[in-house]
């Protein structure tokens, strides 16, 4: 499938999303979005795939937040449909059943830090730079980062960001989780990569629960939450992985998921 803003690159079980608008920094427009969300939602089709990684192109940005030049003259009403479009696809990513690791390439501000706040990873390069700089535009975040930043990063810090605006670097997101690690630019797409491999090495159905586990688990009061994660553990035993993964330990060899 050819899209006009995205490139889709599938090599064996991984798949490489790029965001393609590097004159606009990558900034989502209501076709970037829509894109985004036929391309994932073509990716369910492949039962092979184990992992997406979403990167922006060009060495400046991941995505510098949506699209100013359109949202300029929106009404109310148009906003508010706008917002919804965003949040229908990043929940799409959000619970995608396989993991995506953001490649934060640069800029990762307003809509594109919501953007890779609804991956399961962020590995920054080492000029990346997040944010919600909302407020400098007289608006808050509308595509879901009120909800993601406090829940990964906590309210405090939540709150200071998005009063402030202010951009926090590579090594400042990782410290307060807002990224899992930093790396050199030129290393961004291996160390993901390599992420995306090793994760394609494990029982794919027990990545799948386990990201479900995690996602639904953290909604819910924790009797709730535990109870969840019991119903998904006995599943993990109706599956063929299970067998495997443990006769293989029992035999002392490394586990075959794929069939290879
Ligand atoms: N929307 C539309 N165009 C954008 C854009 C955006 N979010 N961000 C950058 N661009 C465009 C610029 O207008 C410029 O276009 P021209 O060359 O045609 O003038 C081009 O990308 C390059 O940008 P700059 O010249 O500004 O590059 P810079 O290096 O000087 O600055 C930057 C980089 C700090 C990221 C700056 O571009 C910037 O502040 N961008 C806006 C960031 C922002 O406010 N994002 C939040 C948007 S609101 C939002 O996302 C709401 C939501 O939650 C849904």
């Amino acid at each position: 499938m050819n899209y006009e803003n995205l490139l889709v690159e599938i090599d064996d079980d991984i798949a490489v999303i790029t965001i393609n608008r590097p004159k606009a920094l990558n900034a989502l427009n209501t076709a970037v979005l829509e894109e985004l969300e036929h391309a994932f939602s073509d990716l369910l089709k492949r039962p092979q795939l184990a992992c997406v990684i979403l990167t922006g192109s060009g060495e400046k940005a991941f995505v510098a937040g949506a699209d100013i030049a359109v949202m300029q003259a929106m009404t109310a009403v148009e906003a508010e449909s706008f917002a919804r479009l965003g949040h229908r696809v990043f929940n799409a990513i959000e619970a995608f059943p396989r993991p995506v690791i953001a490649a934060v390439n640069g800029f990762a501000l307003g809509g594109g830090c919501e953007l890779a706040m609804a991956c399961d990873v962020r590995i920054a390069a080492v000029n990346a730079r997040f944010g919600q700089p909302e407020v400098n535009l007289g608006v808050i975040p509308g595509f879901g980062g009120t909800l993601r930043l406090s829940r990964l990063v906590g309210k405090g810090r939540a709150k200071e960001l998005i009063f402030t605006g202010d951009m926090v670097d590579a090594e400042e997101a990782c410290r307060i989780g807002l990224a899992n690690k930093v790396v050199s630019a030129d290393q961004l797409l291996e160390e993901a990569g390599q992420m995306a491999v090793k994760i394609a090495g494990k029982g794919p159905l027990a990545v799948t629960l386990a990201k479900q586990a995690v996602n639904n688990g953290l909604e819910m009061d924790l009797d709730r939450a535990g109870y969840f994660e019991a119903s998904l553990f006995g599943l993990c035993f109706s599956s063929a992985e299970q067998k495997e993964g443990m006769l293989a330990f029992l035999e002392k060899r490394p586990a075959r998921f794929r069939g290879e």
